[in-house]
C-alpha cells in the first residue's frame, strides 16, 4: 500500500492544489510520508464564506437527504478501510491494530450520526399553567445553528473529526474545518468521500492550516460554533477569543483508575497496561494515575510491571507492535524530562523510562510527589504511575485532586462503592471494571474543571449544534 504524492484541499466541497506546502512525515521513520495542500487566510476566508451561504440550503435538507450523505459515507469508508488505516498508521505513527481499530471507531460515529439524524424531535408544552396562560399552546423543535467550526486533533486523525463532521451534517450545518496539521489525511480522506455526495455547495471546508495564519476559525463572527479537541492550554485561550460563539472544547486529563481490593487483578492488569500505554498513552482519556487497595498493592504492581515489559514495540506498521513512537521527538523528550524530574524528585522507576527518538519506552513509577509535573499535569505519552490507599472514600478524593475531570476507571466489585464512585468522582464520566480510557462513539463523552465544556457522543454534539425555537400559538377564548 502507497499514500498519493500529494493531497489537495477542500474548499466548498471542491478539492484544490494550490500548493504542496505541508509535509507530512512518517512518524516511525521521520521521512517525508506525502504532502499537502496548504490553507491561508484568504482560502480559509472563502471557506467560511461559502460555508455561510450554504447555511440555508442545508438547514433546508430532509432529514432522509442528511441520512443518505452519512449513509454514502459509511459505504465508502468500509469500502476504504485499508487504506484509511494505513494512512493512519504512517501519518501519526499508530499501531496498524490501532488504526484499524480507529476506522471501525470512524464507521460507528457516522452510522450513529446517520441513525440520529431522523430522530431530531421537539416538544408539544403546555403553557395554560396560570390564569394569564389559560389558552395558550407551545412547541420547541431544533434548528441548526448554522455555520460551524471544527479544529480536530493529531491523536485520533478520523475520529475525532468525524465527531464534528457527523453530527454537523446529521443537524444541517456547513462546517470548516482545520485538521491537525501532523496528520491532516485522515480529514482529507473524509472530504473527499464527502466530495462524492450532493451536499449544497459550500457545505464543507477542510483546510489544513499553520496555527499561526488560522485565527479566522476563532474568532470570525460568521461562525456561530466552535468545536475544539486538544490541549488545555490552547483551547482555553480559543475560548476567550471566540467572542459570541458558543464554544465546545474536548482537552485533556490526567486521568486516574482506581483497583479496589476485591478487583479481579488479572483482568484489571490487562485493562490498565491497555489503558496506559495504547497508541503510546496519547489518548485523553490514557491511564496515568494508579490508585490501588493496600491490600493488594505490591500483586497488583507486580503483575502491571510484568506485563508491560512484554509489550512490543517497533515499527507501527508491524502486526506485532503494541507500542509505536509518540507523535514527535520533541514530545517524547519532554515527557522523558517529566520522568526525570519526578525520579529527581524522588520516585522510584519500576520499567522503562528510555528513550530513542520518537520511542519512549512504556514506563511506570511510584512515589511521584504531588509537585512534579509528572502529577499535576497531562502526561499524553506511555507513563503511569501507582499510588496507595486503604480507604475507598481517601481514594476518591485522590482521583478528585487534580486540576481535571475528563474519565476515571474504577475496577471493584462492591455495588456502593460503585454508586459512591459515580456520585462523588468530579469528571465527565465513570467507567466500572475498566479503565477510564474506556469509549463508545454513542456516550456522552467529555470532561469538567479543565477538562473542558460540553459533549461529544453524536447526539450530544447535534444539540449543542442547534439552537431551540420555539412556537406560542394563542386561541382566543371565541375559537
Ligand atoms: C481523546 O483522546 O479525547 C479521545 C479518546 C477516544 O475517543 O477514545
Amino acid at each position: 500500500m502507497k499514500l498519493q504524492d500529494s493531497y489537495p484541499l477542500y474548499i466548498a466541497n471542491k478539492a484544490e492544489q494550490p500548493n504542496t506546502d505541508l509535509a507530512v512525515t512518517d512518524k516511525f521513520t521521520g521521512e517525508v510520508a506525502t504532502r499537502v495542500a496548504m490553507a491561508d487566510a484568504a482560502m480559509i476566508d472563502r471557506g467560511i464564506a461559502a460555508a455561510v451561504e450554504a447555511a440555508p440550503a442545508m438547514a433546508a435538507m430532509a432529514s432522509y437527504e442528511r441520512q443518505a450523505v452519512l449513509m454514502h459515507c459509511v459505504t465508502r469508508f468500509t469500502e476504504r478501510a485499508d487504506e484509511l488505516a494505513y494512512a493512519l498508521c504512517i501519518e501519526a505513527g499508530k499501531p496498524i491494530r490501532d488504526s484499524r481499530g480507529e476506522v471501525g471507531r470512524l464507521i460507528d460515529t457516522f452510522r450513529i450520526a446517520a441513525e440520529e439524524s431522523v430522530r431530531m424531535t421537539g416538544e408539544v408544552q403546555p403553557l395554560d399553567i396560570s390564569a394569564r396562560a389559560k389558552g395558550y399552546q407551545g412547541m420547541w423543535k431544533r434548528v441548526p445553528i448554522g455555520p460551524c467550526s471544527f479544529v480536530s486533533p493529531f491523536n485520533f486523525p478520523l475520529n475525532l473529526a468525524a465527531h464534528k463532521i457527523a453530527p454537523a451534517l446529521a443537524v444541517g450545518c456547513p462546517f470548516v474545518m482545520k485538521p491537525a496539521s501532523r496528520t491532516p489525511l485522515g480529514a482529507i480522506i473524509i472530504g473527499e468521500v464527502l466530495a462524492e455526495t450532493d451536499l449544497p455547495a459550500g457545505a464543507f471546508s477542510i483546510l489544513p492550516a499553520h496555527r499561526e495564519g488560522a485565527d479566522l476559525f476563532t474568532t470570525d463572527d460568521r461562525l456561530k460554533l466552535l468545536s475544539f479537541t486538544g490541549s488545555p492550554d490552547v483551547g482555553w485561550d480559543l475560548k476567550a477569543r471566540a467572542g459570541k460563539k458558543k464554544v465546545v472544547l474536548e482537552l485533556g486529563g490526567n486521568a486516574a483508575v482506581i483497583i479496589d481490593k476485591d478487583a479481579d487483578l488479572d483482568d484489571a492488569a490487562e485493562r490498565t497496561v491497555f489503558g496506559a500505554f495504547y497508541q503510546s498513552g496519547q489518548s485523553c482519556i490514557g491511564v496515568q494515575r494508579i490508585i490501588v487497595h493496600e491490600a493488594v498493592y505490591d500483586a497488583f504492581r507486580t503483575k502491571m510491571v510484568a506485563k508491560t515489559r512484554a509489550l512490543v514495540a517497533g515499527n507501527p506498521i508491524d502486526e506485532a507492535t503494541f507500542i509505536g513512537p509518540m507523535i514527535d521527538v520533541k514530545e517524547a523528550a519532554r515527557l522523558g524530562e517529566w520522568i526525570d524530574e519526578a525520579v529527581a524528585a524522588g520516585a522510584t522507576l519500576l520499567c522503562g523510562g528510555g528513550r530513542e527518538a520518537a520511542m519512549l519506552q512504556a514506563t511506570l513509577l511510584e512515589g511521584v510527589p504531588r509537585a512534579v509535573k509528572l502529577y499535576t499535569e497531562e502526561a499524553f505519552g506511555p507513563v503511569a504511575f501507582f499510588s496507595k490507599f486503604s480507604d475507598f472514600d481517601a481514594a476518591l478524593e485522590e482521583v478528585n485532586d487534580s486540576k481535571f475531570g475528563l474519565q476515571a476507571g474504577v475496577f471493584t466489585r462492591d455495588l456502593f462503592n460503585m454508586l459512591k464512585a459515580w456520585d462523588r468522582l468530579e469528571v465527565g464520566g465513570v467507567v466500572i471494571n475498566d479503565v477510564p480510557s474506556y469509549r463508545v462513539d454513542n456516550m456522552p463523552y467529555g470532561g469538567v474543571k479543565d477538562s473542558g465544556l460540553g459533549r461529544e457522543g453524536v447526539k450530544f454534539a447535534m444539540e449543542d449544534m442547534t439552537e431551540i425555537r420555539n412556537l406560542v400559538i394563542r386561541r382566543r377564548p371565541q375559537d
